[in-house]
């Protein structure tokens, strides 16, 4: 069941069909996503929180027409989570309505039966194998452990995945898969090398503008490039949590919604809390005097 990926033409051609989703993405970023799609190998995408990685997923989804599942990894998340577990209420039930039916089934039998593929459930690495297309994402997995990312190796290299009671489970179609990383802890080796990396930047002021508007066309042209202009100059700071396009994006979402279509140094110390999420990074931005020129165009 299922159908391969649908491979685009050429980088060009993935970088068309992603903005068309609103999604625009620069030369490295759509190669790395064709050559991922092309040579069948994830993608890593690593960067600071709110340069695009979860939504490059997304919308690669979206432009392919393929099924996205998502995988969203935390601190002890463990393979009935992320690979498949037992429904084993189903289970019980099924028991039940055997002995009701007052079938004497041997002890063999029967366990056969309550290890039936019907019973399992997949969860989104074992659903990956078994949807085609699909751009399976595994999101932050800096922030799942060591284990976790055993089980994730032995599924990227083989495509497949071992179900004791079952069998191997492989895929026809392998997923398009990609993976992120905000590097609050290196990723193994092991990992890395099974993908082809990619480092995804803060956007240059230019390629910024183009999001902000494509993303929200009600914006000026002008107030686009006000927000990240003084967007890129808070970059310069050395601020805890730097703002990514997601805070840029906010931010002008924000003064949309107060009617501005100027960012006067007033209005942009009102709307900080749209960029800035640490009161320590509000008092650095204020003490460097960013704002003062945030009517200036880039
Ligand atoms: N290149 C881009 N084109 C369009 N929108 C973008 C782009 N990069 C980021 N965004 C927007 O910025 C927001 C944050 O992006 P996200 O993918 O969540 O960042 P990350 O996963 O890196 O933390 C999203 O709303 C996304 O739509
Ligand atoms: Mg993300």
């Amino acid at each position: 069941m299922g159908s391969a990926f649908p491979v685009p033409e050429s980088p060009a051609a993935l970088a068309a069909a992603l903005a068309r989703t609103g999604y625009l993405a620069d030369d490295g970023l759509a190669t790395a996503g064709y050559l991922a799609i092309r040579l069948g190998r994830p993608v890593f995408l690593e960067g600071d929180a709110g340069v695009g990685k979860t939504s490059f997923a997304t919308a690669l989804a979206e432009a392919t027409g393929a099924t996205p599942i998502r995988l969203q990894c935390y601190e002890g998340l463990s393979a009935a989570q992320a690979l498949y577990d037992w429904d084993f209420p189903r289970q019980l039930l099924h028991l039940r309505a055997v002995q009701a039916a007052g079938r004497d089934a041997d002890p063999a039998t029967l366990e056969a039966e309550l290890y039936d593929r019907r019973f399992l459930i997949a969860r989104p690495l074992l659903a990956a194998l078994t949807t085609s297309p699909c751009v399976l994402l595994v999101d932050e997995v800096d922030r799942a452990d060591d284990e976790f990312e055993a089980y994730l190796l032995e599924m990227l290299s083989d495509a497949a995945v071992t179900v004791p009671e079952l069998g191997r489970i492989a895929a026809e179609y392998p997923p398009v898969t990609v993976l992120t990383s905000n590097r609050t802890r290196e990723v193994h080796d092991a990992l890395k090398r099974r993908c082809l990396y990619h480092w995804l930047d803060h956007p240059d002021t230019e390629q910024e503008i183009a999001i902000v508007r494509s993303r929200l066309p009600a914006v000026s042209a002008r107030l686009a490039g006000q927000v990240a202009a003084a967007t890129a100059r808070m970059r310069a700071l050395d601020l805890l949590k730097p703002p990514g396009v997601a805070e840029a994006i906010d931010w002008a979402a924000a003064l949309v919604a107060l009617g501005a279509t100027d960012l006067a140094p007033a209005l942009a110390d009102a709307t900080l809390g749209a960029v800035l999420k640490y009161r320590e990074d509000t008092e650095r931005v204020r003490a460097a005097a960013v704002l003062d020129a945030a009517g200036d165009a880039p």
